[in-house]
């Protein structure tokens, strides 16, 4: 069994027809029994009790042209010769352009076209479900009892190997009203991604030659000074998966690393430095997150946004909470990914639209492209699921996706980073199987497909859509302290925090300067590597190989002049990106 996640088939609805069944893929009876000697992920315990409490998100659908539209309204405020160039919205305009109106030959008999939204509302306020509005989402706690009468389900109680438990049910009925007025409800047949995780790779090796710090970004990427030109230019981390920061190691961090010593500013959802005494790989992802952000753009108020570790989906609950942030930090850092194939696909959908409408306001979100090369994750502890996997958001044609490089760390030349090369993990990239190829990149991209060394054919992987990644960095061997010790921390998850500080600095230019921040780069970036020399070329290496101990897989990109699926346009000078990007 590949997937464990249950994916909802809408069945056509006839027009008089009053409800419609909502059917998942796979029956809960898979999960009850171990497929072809396989452990289940999620083990089925039993019925659940009706007084218990459950929560379920309810997304209502936005406009149908949403996607579309707000795709060439981002283009406008962030391609740099629009005249539109960097005028975003607010959080309530940008909102309001996408909410749907409803469909107006369903509610012929009434004056006001009622919102989509306001569908959803009366239905469950005749059934007296208990909910509140988070933004446009809602959020609905009730009892079980009362949410099996509304949805006509049946709830089953389910734990998994990792000590959450859950509750689920086969499926469930929707007037055909509300069916349509919605795109998807989280929490009733879809299982968490068994594969969601964090991109890094820990080496409990003690400190050595060939590791990065601080200072070797700075003389490697020739940033000059880490100082954040205006407090308004703020940056913020994703966490999920349970993981925390410890404040003590990032203090002991920027002390031994020369780095303004200063706290992390806001801390949303919340965070136990002491867990990282209990297990060091509690804090390895969050320490080398807040450590290297926060040393590459010092003085910079930095958010701390965590995700509930029992959280159905962590990224419908971050674009939940962004969605309703009137004033949310300006760059994302997201060292996180989960296998495409195995999410549903109009949830992937409805996340990308809402990541462009953060674009619109300005926000840019950076995410780390992977550690297992074109497989992923899976495929590390299982040759068989080799082959051409993408990640997301890492392929979300909204998010600058950041790859891993190695080589200057211990005096060579850049290189793609792979474990074939000692990299200890393989840089992720490939192309989208849902979104695709922008225009911004449709040059570099089709040149690449074209003249590129050892494409491997074209039938293996989806070259219609977006490349990944955009940029990349090093991601060897990074000094992280963990648990009072300095640790070689690897992986796209270290490139990604460092680029998304750079970009912080950048915008703490702008500011000062009056002018907008950056918002979405792509544009930016793609048009940069055409006109200036702002970009270090990353021309070779392989990423057939997943991360160390995993299998090198028969096929993989090579690296090769200009753009590539491994390093992207490559690795920068920071200090040309920063004048050419305030110049804009
Ligand atoms: C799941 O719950 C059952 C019954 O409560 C228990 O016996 C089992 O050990 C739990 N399994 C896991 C993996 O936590
Ligand atoms: C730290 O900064 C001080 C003062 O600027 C300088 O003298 C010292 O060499 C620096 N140390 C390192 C390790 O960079
Ligand atoms: C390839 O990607 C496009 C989007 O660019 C998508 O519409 C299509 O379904 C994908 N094909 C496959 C086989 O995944």
């Amino acid at each position: 069994m590949k997937s464990h996640v249950l994916l909802l088939l809408l069945l056509a609805i006839a027009s008089q027809a009053r409800t419609v069944r909502v059917t998942p893929k796979m029956e809960l009876a898979f999960l009850t029994t171990t497929a072809k000697g396989e452990q289940p992920y999620w083990n089925h315990i039993g019925r659940s009790e009706g007084a218990s409490t459950h929560t379920i998100t309810i997304v209502p659908k936005l406009r149908s042209d949403a996607a579309a539209q707000c795709d060439s309204r981002l283009m406008e405020v962030s391609t740099p010769s629009s005249p539109k160039y960097g005028q975003y919205l607010s959080m309530t305009e940008a909102n309001r352009l996408f909410r749907s109106r409803g469909n107006i030959q369903k509610v012929n008999l009434n004056l006001h076209k009622p919102t989509d939204q306001v569908q959803v509302k009366d239905w469950l306020k005749q059934n007296e479900l208990e909910y509140t509005m988070e933004g446009d989402f809602f959020r609905v706690k009730s009892s079980v009892e009362k949410i099996e009468k509304c949805l006509s389900a049946e709830f089953h109680d389910f734990n998994s190997t990792d000590g959450r438990k859950i509750l689920r049910a086969a499926e469930y009925t929707l007037p055909s009203h509300v069916e349509s007025s919605i795109d998807f409800i989280s929490g009733i047949v879809n299982f968490p991604t068994k594969g969601k995780r964090d991109f890094k790779t820990t080496t409990l090796k003690k400190r050595q030659d060939g590791t990065v710090t601080p200072a070797t970004l700075n003389s490697v990427y020739n940033i000059k000074d880490n100082n954040v030109a205006s407090q308004k230019s703020t940056q913020s981390l994703f966490e999920a998966l349970g993981q925390q920061f410890s404040s003590g190691d990032l203090t002991d961090f920027q002390e031994e690393y020369n780095v303004s010593v200063n706290p992390v500013a806001n801390i949303i959802g919340s965070n136990n430095g002491w867990y990282c005494l209990l297990n060091p790989n509690n804090c390895g992802e969050a320490n080398l997150d807040v450590q290297y952000i926060m040393a590459v753009a010092q003085n910079s108020p930095t958010t701390f946004w965590v995700i509930d570790e029992n959280s159905n989906d962590p990224f419908l609950d971050w674009v939940v909470a962004l969605a309703k942030d009137s004033n949310p930090p300006l760059v994302h850092s997201i060292s996180y990914g989960s296998i495409v194939s195995e999410e549903p696909r109009d949830d992937l959908l409805r996340y990308n639209t809402e990541i462009c409408k953060l674009g619109l306001r300005g926000v840019t979100v950076m995410v780390a492209s992977g550690d297992d090369g074109v497989a992923n994750f899976e495929a590390r502890n299982d040759a068989s699921q080799c082959g051409f996997n993408p990640s997301f958001p890492a392929t979300s044609p909204y998010v600058t996706s950041v790859g891993a490089t190695q080589g200057p760390e211990s005096g060579s030349a850049e290189i793609a980073c792979s474990s074939a090369t000692g990299g200890i993990i393989t840089t992720g990239g490939g192309f989208s199987i849902n979104f695709k190829r922008p225009a911004w990149q449709e040059t570099v991209v089709s040149n690449y497909l074209k003249n590129g060394p050892n494409v491997p054919p074209l039938n293996l992987f989806n070259s219609t859509g977006r490349g990944y990644p955009d940029v990349a960095l090093l991601g060897l061997n990074y000094e992280v302290y963990i648990d009072r010790f300095a640790t070689p921390v690897s992986g796209t998850s270290a490139s990604t925090p460092a680029f998304a500080g750079m970009i912080t600095l950048v915008n703490g230019k702008r500011l000062s300067a009056g002018k907008p921040p950056v918002g979405f780069l792509n544009p930016a970036l793609y048009k940069l590597a055409t006109s200036e020399k702002v970009f270090n070329d990353v021309t070779s290496g392989e990423n057939n190989c997943c991360a160390q101990g995993g299998p090198c897989c028969q096929y993989g990109f090579t690296a090769s002049l200009g753009w590539d699926p491994l390093t992207g346009l490559g690795s920068v000078d920071f200090e040309a990106l920063s004048a050419a990007l305030l110049k804009m």
